[in-house]
């Protein structure tokens, strides 16, 4: 699948040889959420800081039930040798021990399979580096949210944890997160639900802005745990 996955499509099944052995993706996630995030390469110092900060927001990660698993193109032994200058980075013993797995795709098979690739970045021999992608896989293993990033920009893992709030509450309510949103703040009732169901489904309380066009489409509700 060259041209990668599409939102809400299911997330393919497949086998990977990793920093913990042989994993089988779906059942590697079992019924939690997962995330993958891909490296173009190990050793490289914006993959280092990534997956340094990826390591310490592991509690985060485990707090909202989505388990962890990294990506780069080089061998599972690059991989426990990176693994020492990451942790070492962190200021922590250079074990070779990271909270996630690391899959290793020397070949690029799996690059190429969830279309990864960055044309832009290559290798010593000119072959095409993974791009640093995150995909956020359901309980119900289809696509929830895919990002990507060229190689030369890293990414922000607490931006990635915020998503993650948003992705599960918006799974179990009628609501969506406007821009910027943090857990506690305020959130949009969804623009295809009646004012009369609205005011049942969020007993909290329906807020609606005025605006010049009085179409009554931009409704808070606060976010609470039972709203
Ligand atoms: C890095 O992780 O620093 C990096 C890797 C490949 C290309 C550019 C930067």
């Amino acid at each position: 699948m060259p041209g990668g996955i599409l939102l809400g499509e299911e997330f393919p099944d497949f086998k990977a040889d990793t920093t913990v052995g042989p994993i089988q993706l779906h059942s590697f996630f079992g019924d939690s959420w997962g995330i993958l995030f891909s490296h173009p390469k190990d050793y490289t110092p914006v993959c280092t800081t990534e997956l340094g900060q990826a390591a310490k927001l592991a509690p985060e990660f485990e707090k909202r039930n989505v388990k962890m698993l990294a990506l780069s193109v080089d061998s599972v032994e690059d991989h426990l040798g990176w693994c020492k200058d990451i942790n070492a980075y962190n200021g922590d013993e250079p074990t070779e021990k990271l909270p996630f797995p690391i899959i290793a795709d020397p070949n690029r098979d799996l690059a190429i399979k969830l279309g990864m690739l960055d044309p832009d970045e290559r290798d010593k021999e000119g072959m095409p580096l993974t791009a640093r992608c995150v995909f956020i896989i359901g309980p119900d293993k289809k696509m929830k949210l895919s990002i990507l990033y060229p190689a030369t920009t890293g990414r922000n893992f607490r931006e990635i944890l915020r998503v993650i709030d948003s992705l599960q509450l918006t799974s179990q309510k009628k609501v969506a997160t406007p821009v910027n949103w943090q857990p506690g703040e305020n959130c949009m009732v969804l623009p295809n639900i009646p004012e009369e169901e609205a005011s049942k489904l969020f007993p909290a309380g329906v807020y609606t802005k005025a605006l010049p066009s009085q179409k009554n489409y931009l409704r808070y509700t606060p976010h609470t745990p039972h709203s």
